[in-house]
């Protein structure tokens, strides 16, 4: 998710989950081919599994984007077909290309091609006027012929005009079971559903429908313990022992290599561990030190041991 899910975001996240499937924020294959933009590539060991997401709709660019990502150490290189910004779609990629399976398909094609990682796509059932009983088979089709093997599928449509992304987060109604619906017709096809899932109970009654995967986006950012943290154990039936203060106190000599090593900014970090204690005694406090104090000059790990120190002692009081 872009502005999200960044390197910092993924390392503290990993610490939840060592199972989940993580993605990087949208890179467009221009701005690492064309731009050398090859930073964007950036990420720490630790955040394996890691996707990386790319946005273009040019096959070469694509190809070349996908050999960068691999190179980089990238486990899986997606392709964005479905981000309905302006700014994207001025550049013919994201939701746009639920228009042009075949050009999807030459673009998969070309980054398999190039490169020895899996791709896979990341799309919507279908923009504007489209029926999408009728364009997704096609699209899936299509990808499937160039050789994807696994999809998330975003079960609404985009509006590509009159809506804002985030309206188109949103307002677009939720179809699961049309997503549900291609499973059992693509039954080859890993098929993720992804879409206002915001509990691990509500993923995994749709991975009792025959769903091969659940990709949860906001819910997991804003309230990570209740997602990433069960998630070993309640999908991935691997137990884990990690709680959300264990994963705040690991935090902190990433945060000092970030400091001492990169001349970072302790919010640049912080700020994707807001909701760490979220629905606990002590969220509030947590969530207010972190942010009031995270952007000091010099502000350093002292504040989120501060910060922590507020949670123990809300959590104490209520006991
Ligand atoms: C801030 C933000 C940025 C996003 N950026 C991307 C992106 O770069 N690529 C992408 O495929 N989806 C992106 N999305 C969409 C999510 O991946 C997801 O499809 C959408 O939020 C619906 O899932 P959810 O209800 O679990 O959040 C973004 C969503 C948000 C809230």
């Amino acid at each position: 998710m872009m502005d999200w899910t960044d390197r910092h975001c993924r390392y503290f996240h990993r610490l939840l989950s060592r199972e989940a499937l993580l993605y990087t924020e949208m890179v467009t294959a221009p701005a690492l081919v064309r731009g050398g933009a090859v930073h964007l590539l950036e990420h720490d060991p630790a955040e394996h599994p890691v996707a990386l997401q790319l946005g273009g709709s040019d096959p070469a660019e694509l190809a070349e984007a996908a050999r960068l990502g691999a190179a980089a150490g990238y486990d899986e290189i997606n392709l964005n077909c479905g981000c309905p910004s302006d700014r994207v779609q001025s550049g013919t990629f994201g939701a746009v290309l639920m228009n042009a399976p075949e050009r999807v398909a030459e673009c998969c094609a070309a980054m398999i091609g190039a490169q020895p990682r899996e791709v896979t796509v990341k799309c919507r059932i279908g923009v504007d006027e489209q029926v999408p009983e009728e364009v997704l088979p096609r699209f899936l089709e299509a990808v499937a012929a160039a050789g994807v093997r696994r999809v998330a599928i975003h079960a609404r449509k985009a509006w590509l005009q009159g809506l804002s992304p985030k309206e188109n987060r949103d307002v677009p109604p939720l179809d699961y079971d049309l997503v549900v619906a291609m499973k059992a017709a693509f039954p080859g096809l890993h098929i993720s559903i992804n879409g206002g899932i915001a509990t691990l109970d509500a993923a995994r009654a749709l991975l009792a429908r025959g769903l091969d995967g659940a990709m949860v986006g906001r819910a997991a950012y804003h309230e990570p313990a209740a997602i990433l943290l069960p998630a070993d154990a309640a999908i991935f039936g691997r137990a884990s022992e990690m709680t959300a203060e264990d994963a705040a106190l690991a935090m902190l000599p990433y945060i000092e290599r970030h400091l001492a090593g990169e001349g970072g900014r302790l919010i640049q970090v912080t700020r994707h561990m807001l909701g760490l204690f979220a629905g606990r005694p002590g969220a509030r406090a947590w969530r207010r030190h972190l942010s009031e104090n995270g952007t000091r000059p010099g502000a350093g790990p002292e504040v989120v041991e501060a910060a922590l120190a507020l949670v123990r002692q809300a959590g104490s009081q209520a006991a």
